[in-house]
């Protein structure tokens, strides 16, 4: 068998950036993607089509297409760890007649995209922009009003983020996260060190949640009822329990939520992360009802996450009114807490092993190196429940 090291002709291998990737998926174009990785290294990833995976060394093996199932009339990418191998597989389909592009950077760029979507902020803000971190379907956010700035949820490298409150003059206040997060490897504590600014965290979830570990981030407390200022508006918190013990939403002056895992636009986060699935479902039925109980019709939702295309807006943004999520939101129907504690005990689920990792590094136990933290954010979130 050969070896999976030919480098005849790479420069002219076509690829694609994953920006480009994106927009050819949201565009609605035919693509197949064909995954060179070794299939215990896949972990799903959200946006990526079910495609094709052809372990590289044999690939190189085939020497006609007919054997490798790839189409030569429709557009391949493919995609490996880190870009490399992926040159070498895409030349080699496009000399048996494929028409292939190696996905630049990899599956380490794709996780690393960020897209800004700029949303029609309330009155009290000047500039909402959403940053849609497509390979994870995870969602931040930046807020402008008067000249200062705060980031929700922001993800380990948020360059990107930084960079458009300095390229709008603003100055950052406050960095916030609406709980610890599982999935990926916040950027809030470095942001708040860097830029000298307070990192908000309500501090139920400063604590390992598997054994009660304190953990050691430097934050400021947030409660229930609080107040955050950014400019000229007040963001209030809510306390919103379950997905973790201390979930909160962000409420600006009854337009926007920015709700973090407690509730997304078809699902909500899964208060089974922790082995305390009992108790903690039971926090976030009592959120629900609060929310159900006092949030308008009108009041714009924000997650954190989204676990499906369709909760896409026709301008790509993921933000609904809470009252179409009381129609199209199956959590949110529930009549009793009975029926709703049995709904959670059919769709839990094993969760990443990674997960328990991840929540040590953000309350600050544990550390890993950027090759390490790659590796424990691969893969599409696993947050949501029901949807
Ligand atoms: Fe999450």
């Amino acid at each position: 068998m050969k070896t999976f090291s030919s480098n005849n002709n790479l420069d002219t291998v076509p690829e694609v950036t994953p920006a480009e990737l994106a927009r050819a998926f949201e565009a609605g174009d035919r693509i197949q993607i064909i995954d060179v990785r070794r299939p215990s290294s896949i972990a799903p990833v959200g946006l990526m089509p079910p495609g094709l995976n052809i372990v590289g060394s044999t690939l190189l093996g085939y020497t006609d297409l007919g054997e490798t199932g790839v189409d030569a009339s429709t557009p391949a990418v493919v995609i490996c760890a880190r870009g490399n191998d992926s040159r070498v597989a895409a030349h080699h389909l496009n000399r048996l007649g494929a028409h292939a592009q190696s996905l630049a950077g990899g599956m380490t760029a794709w996780m690393k995209l960020s897209v800004p979507r700029t949303v029609t902020p309330p009155p009290s803000l000047d500039r909402l922009v959403q940053f849609d971190r497509v390979g994870k379907e995870a969602l931040s956010y930046v807020l402008i009003s008067a000249g200062e700035a705060l980031i929700i949820d922001p993800p380990r490298d948020a360059d990107s983020l930084l960079r458009y409150i300095d390229d709008e003059g603003a100055t950052l206040v406050g960095v916030a996260d609406t709980h610890v997060h599982a999935d990926y490897i916040s950027g809030a504590t470095a942001i708040a060190r860097a830029r000298g600014v307070p990192y908000y965290l309500h501090p139920y979830d400063s604590v390992f949640p598997y054994d009660g570990t304190q953990g050691s981030v430097e934050f400021q407390p947030i409660s229930d009822g609080m107040s955050i200022r950014c400019g000229r508006c007040p963001m209030m918190v809510v306390h919103t329990p379950g997905h973790s013990p201390g979930s909160v939403t962000y409420i600006v002056k009854d337009t926007a939520a920015f709700t973090g895992d407690f509730l997304f636009i078809t699902s909500i986060g899964r208060p089974d992360l922790a082995d305390r699935t009992e108790e903690w479902s039971a926090l976030l039925w009592t959120s629900i009802q609060r929310a159900k109980s006092q949030w308008p019709s009108t009041l714009m939702i924000y997650p954190a996450h989204y676990t499906s295309q369709t909760a896409r807006t026709g301008d790509g943004v993921i933000g609904e009114p809470f009252g179409s999520l009381l129609v199209r939101n199956p959590s949110l129907g529930i009549s009793s807490e009975s029926s709703f504690m049995h709904w959670i005990e059919q769709h839990v689920a094993s969760f990443p092993d990674a997960y328990r990792t991840i929540k040590g590094i953000n309350v600050g136990l544990f550390s890993a190196d950027d090759r390490e933290a790659d590796e424990l954010e691969n893969g599409r979130n696993e947050c949501a429940l029901g949807g």
